[in-house]
């Protein structure tokens, strides 16, 4: 039985706990921790988890754990991966990876010489429609991918809290959604390096005071709430394969409706990723569209107990891990570049 500790007992760590909880054959839940006491407490309570603390380092400390966790805050994502992996543990980390690329290093650096798992919670990644789509790119349908587009609007959708607060998150909608697309896109493509990156962000709207947010809020209150990161931001970005990534993303942004828009450009064939989830190429002389009829979506709650499952069975050796480090660091190489060309209004290459 592998025993596993939480960092961070917030929103998403619930959906963390459903994973493990539909895995209680293999593994336990025996610590949690969160700077928040009184909610770490809770949360024990809550799941019947044995011990809870106030800080990471004492619960790997007292607790012999096998699997972490990290469900933090984004600015303590590196600090709490790597004491995990110090003391041994297999971590995953909840997206983004980190503030930065830097951060991003050192946490893979931590895991390369700890000898365990570091997983991101790129939980798009698990889904049937990138499962599927992956598929038809490595089977040759679309032909050479030469451009994409990755969309993730929301109209009004500041979540609040820690969001706004770059000390906490990093930065806007680029490294909280923008983060999501970029992954997915960028693993249907089959992994390229990013080596390109012209970028905007713009901070026009904040937070809409006084209209009522229609969408998803995140539930910790922080005591002077501020919002000091972008709430739109787009970018173009170029893979040493020649292909290029196009993204926008919004936390506020005055359209008609949310967009959901990924959509692959083939030598081949186009793919909408997003339902309907279709082909477009030709066939018998014809503009054809050709619609695939399983079942090619994203469901949050049966990925990520995916997700949970794809990263125990990693650390068993029974499935590859399906998002390694490598490709977090290379997430925070391209938003680093996205955040530094909208500041200098220059394309940034990536170096390494
Ligand atoms: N995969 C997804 O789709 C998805 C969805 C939502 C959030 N997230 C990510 O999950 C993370 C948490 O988001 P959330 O919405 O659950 O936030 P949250 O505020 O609800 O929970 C975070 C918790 O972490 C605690 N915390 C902060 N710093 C800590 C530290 N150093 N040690 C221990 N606890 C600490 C806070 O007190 C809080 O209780 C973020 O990185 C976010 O980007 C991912």
């Amino acid at each position: 039985m592998l025993k596993v500790g939480i960092i961070g007992c917030g929103g998403i760590s619930n959906s963390h706990m459903h994973g493990y909880l539909e895995m209680k054959d293999r593994v336990e839940v025996i610590a949690c921790c969160d700077i928040d006491e009184p909610k770490a407490q809770e949360y024990a309570e809550r799941y019947g988890i044995a011990h809870y603390y106030n800080n990471c380092c004492d619960m790997l400390k007292a607790e012999k754990l096998d699997l972490v966790s990290v469900c933090t805050w984004n600015n303590a994502h590196a600090e709490c991966s790597i004491a995990a992996l110090n003391a041994g543990c297999n971590v995953i980390c909840e997206k983004p990876m980190a503030m930065n690329a830097k951060e991003a290093v050192a946490m893979k650096e931590a895991a390369d010489r700890s000898g365990k798992l570091l997983m991101l919670g790129f939980v798009r990644r698990h889904g049937n429609d990138a499962q599927s789509a992956r598929r038809l790119v490595e089977n040759g349908e679309l032909g050479e991918i030469y451009y994409a587009q990755a969309k993730y609007l929301r109209r009004c959708g500041f979540p609040g809290g820690w969001f706004g607060d770059k000390s906490l998150s990093g930065g806007g909608p680029l490294i909280d959604l923008g983060v999501h697309v970029i992954d997915l896109m960028r693993y249907i493509m089959g992994c390229p390096k990013p080596v390109s990156v012209f970028g905007a962000t713009f901070d026009k709207l904040g937070t809409r005071p006084g209209i009522k947010a229609t969408d998803w809020v995140s539930e910790t209150r922080i005591a002077k709430p501020v919002f000091n990161v972008e709430d739109m931001a787009v970018a173009m970005i170029r893979f040493d394969n020649g292909a290029v990534l196009n993204l926008e993303t919004s936390f506020n942004l005055n359209l008609p409706n949310n967009e959901d828009g990924l959509k692959l450009y083939g030598s081949k064939a186009g793919l909408s990723v997003s339902a309907p989830f279709t082909l477009y190429t030709e066939y018998d002389g014809q503009l054809a569209d050709i619609a695939l009829r399983g079942e090619n979506d994203f469901n949050f709650h049966r990925d990520f107990d995916r997700e949970i499952k794809n990263f125990v069975d990693a650390v068993e050796g029974k499935a590859e891990c399906i998002a390694p480090a490598e490709d977090g660091v290379e997430l925070m190489r391209i938003l680093d570049a996205v955040y530094e060309s909208a500041k200098t209004g220059k394309s940034v290459d990536i170096v390494r």
